[in-house]
């Protein structure tokens, strides 16, 4: 018989939730589900669904066989796998992803609240704005284990760093790999000692110069974006929350760079923030830890306290997710 197919349901169908679904359909990583809200100047429409039937008629030309559903209903959430978050504002040009903080932590509560109910057994990827603090706020309000609450950044500031490393060297993007830790902010850590072009360390090939300039560029690569286009990226964003999603799914043991709930590792206890996790079917099976130079301990630790501060401003401002 014919294993069950896995089922991933995204909450908030805007730009990078429908994004999800459209890599999610094209690797046919199971059914979909899309979920929004009415919106309430125009009751007669239904986003989710006309985004589904758009993307279901790509199946016949790509060729994938996943149901597909755009919903407002949560019932239609039932059995899934994994649930993705992004509903929530978007930053707009000036703004940081912080200032959205007070609006999006009302928003992704509420999500949390109605995956607990009808997806009590599924594995969380938050994308919500600001992250490690949409995080929090998610395992607060879902109660669920910490090892089934996951926030995607480092896998979409990973590859910007790859990428722009990459475009300087003229080289295959394949061939750059690089680690990335901290929180989702302008102070994430990426490692030029830990980036290698197929093997050879990127510090014999690029100046430092060079180097420090892909590692600003990453780290403000979402500001970039967001003053050009005057929202924020979605196709990295959702592809690298979709990397996660196969990972835990296809219980692949995939590493990759995620917010993931530290109890000690990396001198850090209590928080989530950006570090490389084993992600299978268990969700957040295991954090791989690796030692740190004085230096990068100052950085991660620098990074891990902005992401502190701005989970106390959640505690502060909603005492029942202290
Ligand atoms: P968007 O505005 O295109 O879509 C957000 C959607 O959420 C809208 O369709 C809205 O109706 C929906 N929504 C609002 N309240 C809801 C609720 N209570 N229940 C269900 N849906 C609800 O925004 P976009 O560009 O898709 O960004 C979504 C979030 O992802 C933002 O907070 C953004 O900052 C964040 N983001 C995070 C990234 C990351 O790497 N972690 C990267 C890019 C964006
Ligand atoms: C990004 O890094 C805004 O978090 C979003 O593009």
């Amino acid at each position: 018989m014919a294993s069950k197919r896995a089922k991933i349901s995204i909450i908030g169908a805007g730009n990078v939730g429908a994004t999800c679904a459209h890599w999610a359909a094209q690797k046919e990583l199971g059914d979909i589900v899309l979920l929004d809200i009415p919106r309430a100047d125009a009751p007669d429409q239904h986003m989710p669904k006309g985004k589904m039937i758009d993307l279901g008629c790509c199946a016949p030309i790509e060729g994938f066989d996943s149901n597909l559903t755009g919903t407002f209903d949560y019932e239609d959430i039932a059995g899934s796998d994994v649930v993705i978050v992004t509903a929530g504002l978007p930053r707009k040009p000036g703004m940081s992803r912080d200032d959205l903080i007070e609006t999006n932590v009302k928003i992704v509560k509420s999500v949390s609240e109605n995956i607990k109910e009808h997806a009590p057994d599924s594995i969380v990827i938050l994308v919500s704005n600001p992250l490690d603090a949409m995080v929090y706020t998610a395992w607060k309000a879902t109660g669920f284990p910490t090892n089934r609450i996951v926030g995607q950044a480092g896998a979409l500031d990973c590859a910007r760093y790859r990428a722009f490393i990459a475009w300087e060297l003229g080289v295959s993007v394949e061939d750059v790999q690089a680690m990335l830790l901290g929180g989702h902010g302008d102070d994430m850590v990426p490692f030029p000692r830990l980036t290698s072009v197929h093997g050879i360390p990127v510090t014999d090939m690029l100046s430092q110069d060079k180097i420090d300039a892909c590692v600003q560029r990453a780290k403000v690569g979402g500001g970039e974006i967001v003053k050009l286009m005057g929202t924020s990226a979605y196709y990295a964003p959702a592809l690298g929350t979709i990397q996660m999603a196969e990972a835990i799914i296809k219980d692949k043991k995939r590493i990759i760079p995620s917010a993931a709930f530290l109890d000690g590792q990396f001198g850090q206890k209590g928080l989530f923030v950006g570090v490389p996790a084993l992600l299978g079917k268990d969700g957040v099976e295991k954090i791989v830890e690796f030692k740190l130079t004085d230096e990068e301990q100052k950085l991660f630790d620098e990074s891990a306290s902005h992401v502190a501060d701005l989970v106390k401003v959640v505690t502060d401002r909603f005492p029942e997710l202290a």
